[in-house]
């Protein structure tokens, strides 16, 4: 039942791209299956998509925070379950555009029932957001009023067991992790090809693991004996690699470390810098850009970036006169980021690490 229904949704994918066969000639994107000029209402039917569980994060104050106009330009670069997307087309009033962006195959038919209402208000892109100049380029768009990027992945993508993110032991799947199914790097190849050195590195910077160390070793030492190719055996390995008492107490001794690969499996913080910076070059004065992180190295640089573009003069304090000639380009909304609020984290636990930061275009 489950793969029938699986099978119909990715022939619906592949139809899709071929009736908005639209693509410029030039490098094939992520997946190689953008959605080109699609409007939100152009194909799937409520019983080809699949059923998508996201609660969208700090929905009003990020969408608040992008301070719609009607008839602007938006961009979601991370759409989901379309929570912020269907917010921000709403405030759109039936003018304007938005632009709903997500690498993975999901998410897309998610964002195509659940949108499908605004008609030609709203394009959903499949594609890596990393390809926004691309992707404005193709719809023939020079300017922006706004960003939202709500990081990290989905309800969906950690609840859909077969996806491989999961830690939990109840249930087990292959090592796969990745957002967009295309894509050749999965978890397996991380967990089995890459050195212990390599695995230490990215277990104790993006899981923030104090026993990385442990548990790269134990890695390395299980993959000899066979091949690590279930989200189960590696939870098991991360498990007996953890000292006992720090098992009983907190939570589950695989959830940094699936958190790490994952990061590394989607290259989650490559994409985050370039990407914004390219989408403020091109906004308009007063648009806006709403960025919700979940982990510390992804605020850090949402942060480093802002920072940036919003101060003036570099030059050193003793200098008679600017020779840096630097202008600020953005004003910083929110000094300290905006965190989910009492009710929220009793509603959605995931939102506890969430971290909310708006600028504005000078
Ligand atoms: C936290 S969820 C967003 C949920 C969404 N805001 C909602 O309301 O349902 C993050 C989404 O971003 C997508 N994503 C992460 N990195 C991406 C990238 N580089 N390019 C495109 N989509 C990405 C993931 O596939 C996932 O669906």
């Amino acid at each position: 039942m489950e793969k029938k229904a699986s099978h119909r949704k990715d022939k619906n994918i592949k139809n899709i791209n071929k009736d908005n066969n639209t693509r410029r000639s030039g490098a094939a994107r992520e997946g190689d299956s953008i959605i080109r000029g699609m409007a939100a209402g152009d194909a799937l039917t409520s019983e080809t998509a699949p059923v998508f569980s996201h609660l969208p994060v700090m929905l009003h104050s990020a969408v608040g925070g992008l301070a719609i106009k009607p008839g602007g330009v938006y961009v979601d670069c991370t759409a989901g379950g379309g929570g912020h997307s269907e917010a921000i087309a709403e405030h759109l009033s039936g003018g304007g555009l938005l632009i709903a962006i997500d690498r993975d195959a999901d998410a897309i038919e998610a964002c195509q029932k659940r949108l499908s209402r605004f008609g030609d208000t709203v394009k959903i892109v499949h594609d890596n957001y990393v390809n926004l100049p691309a992707i404005l380029d193709d719809l023939g768009i020079k300017e922006i009023d706004g960003i939202l990027m709500d990081l990290g992945v989905s309800s969906h993508q950690l609840d859909t067991i077969e996806r491989g993110f999961s830690y939990s032991t109840d249930k087990d799947a292959p090592l796969d992790m990745r957002m967009d199914r295309s894509s050749p790097l999965d978890a397996s190849i991380v967990v089995n090809s890459y050195s212990e050195d390599e695995l230490c590195r990215i277990i104790r910077d993006y899981g923030e693991e104090r026993y990385a160390a442990r548990i790269a070793k134990r890695i390395v030492e299980e993959r000899e004996r066979e091949p690590i190719l279930t989200t189960r055996r590696l939870s098991e390995i991360i498990k007996s690699a953890v000292p006992a008492a720090s098992v009983q107490h907190g939570s589950h001794p695989a959830k940094r470390t699936f958190q790490a690969i994952r990061i590394e499996v989607n290259g989650e913080l490559d994409a985050i810098e370039p990407t914004l910076r390219f989408a403020i070059s091109v906004m308009r004065s007063g648009g806006r850009a709403s960025v919700i992180t979940f982990h510390s190295l992804e605020d850090r640089i949402v942060k480093t970036l802002f920072t940036e573009l919003s101060v003036r003069c570099t030059c050193p304090p003793d200098f008679p006169v600017c020779v840096c000639g630097k202008r600020p380009s953005l004003k910083i909304i929110n000094k300290k980021p905006i965190t989910a609020d009492e009710e929220e984290l009793k509603m959605n636990p995931r939102s506890r690490s969430a971290k909310l930061r708006i600028s504005e275009k000078i």
